[in-house]
């Protein structure tokens, strides 16, 4: 099959574009490269999927109406795994715009290419974090999730209720996975097991928020690959029978659904940093610090809806995956 992969220079787009061409798919790659982390560790991942003659890179905008127009009518693509957008919790707040411009035009134009290509399904990244306000655990992909505490999250919510909108008028299969916060080897350079993993081996101290009380469902990489790669072929049905008293917020009559793709087993942020001490071999000088605007306190994913469908549960634990992550660490950057 051909797919879309959006954010193809990106964390999880690269382990995804992998996983589809090792599959022997063909995959188109898009992302702009931009400089919210190291273009060069974007550069590396695409060299390495580039050595794949099914691999074709589209430097191309979000944004972009027309380029993203013409994108998809230069090829005819099957299916769209669309995982660009601007991430992060925290820069959410220095800039919004940026949150505006990816993740909500970007995700128009998107299921724009999408309906007037008739594209068999079309996967897409949400978040853990659209459970903002959320205290009961673990967050259930039934629970209402109206109120988020950053910027990030609102336009992750909005993508699904801009999907649910595609799905209903156009019958537009649509499935939004709600990643708990993921991590591994290629990962991102804003998150937490990257920023301290290098200040950790440069001797300097990591900053610990809410002095490492937070509570996150972490996920390995290769568990949200395989999510990903069982999720992609069960396209949504509609169901003319459900309604939205009877069902939940994450189904529908038109063909949408919503799951959440987490560890199912929180740690402790400070058990995080065990985990990575073991890893390296040493202990950490920790800078103890108040909770962040825009941070929740624990998230904790309810899976069940995932197994059901696909017959799979993430279960890579926090000292497996970290050691992980450490190994492809010291060999990418040679320390
Ligand atoms: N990593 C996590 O823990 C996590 C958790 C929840 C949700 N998500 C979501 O999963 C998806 C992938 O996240 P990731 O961790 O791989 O992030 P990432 O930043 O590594 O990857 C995103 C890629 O999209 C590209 N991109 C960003 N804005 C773009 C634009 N306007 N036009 C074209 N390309 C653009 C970036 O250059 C980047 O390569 C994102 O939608 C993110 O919000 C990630």
């Amino acid at each position: 099959m051909k797919f879309l992969v959006t954010g193809a220079a990106g964390f999880i787009g690269f382990h995804v574009c992998q996983r589809l061409l090792a599959a022997g798919h063909q995959v188109v790659g898009l992302d702009n490269l931009n400089d919210y982390y190291d273009v060069n560790l974007k550069l590396s991942r695409l060299s390495l999927l580039k050595s794949d003659g099914q691999f074709h890179f589209a430097k191309c905008e979000l944004a972009d109406r027309e380029g993203i127009a013409a994108l998809f009518k230069q090829h005819s693509f099957q299916r769209v795994i669309h995982l660009a957008a601007q991430a992060g919790v925290r820069y959410s707040i220095e800039n919004p715009h940026a949150y505006a411009d990816a993740n909500l035009i970007g995700h128009l134009n998107i299921l724009e290419g999408c309906r007037h290509h008739k594209i068999e399904h079309l996967l897409y990244a949400s978040s853990s974090s659209v459970y903002g306000l959320n205290r009961k655990m673990p967050f259930s992909t039934a629970d209402s999730v109206d109120h988020p505490v950053s910027l990030y999250a609102a336009t992750k919510k909005a993508n699904e209720l801009m999907s649910h909108t595609y799905s209903h008028l156009y019958q537009l299969p649509t499935t939004g996975l709600r990643f708990f916060t993921v991590y591994g080897p290629w990962g991102r350079p804003d998150m937490a097991l990257f920023k301290f993993t290098r200040a950790m081996l440069a001797g300097d101290a990591i900053d610990v928020y809410n002095h490492g009380q937070m509570k996150r469902d972490f996920t390995y990489i290769d568990d949200i690959v395989e999510a990903i790669m069982r999720v992609q072929d069960v396209i949504p049905q509609a169901d003319p029978a459900w309604t939205v008293e009877q069902g939940t917020p994450a189904t529908s009559s038109a063909p949408y659904r919503v799951y959440n793709i987490g560890n199912s087993s929180p740690v402790t942020l400070m058990s995080y940093i065990e985990a990575l001490e073991q890893a390296l071999g040493f202990k950490a000088e920790k800078n103890l610090l108040p909770m962040q605007p825009g941070d929740v306190l624990e998230t904790s994913a309810d899976t069940s809806a995932l197994f059901d469908i696909t017959g799979f549960k993430p279960q890579t634990s926090v000292s497996t995956g970290v050691q992980q992550f450490v190994n492809w660490y010291r060999d990418y950057y040679g320390v």
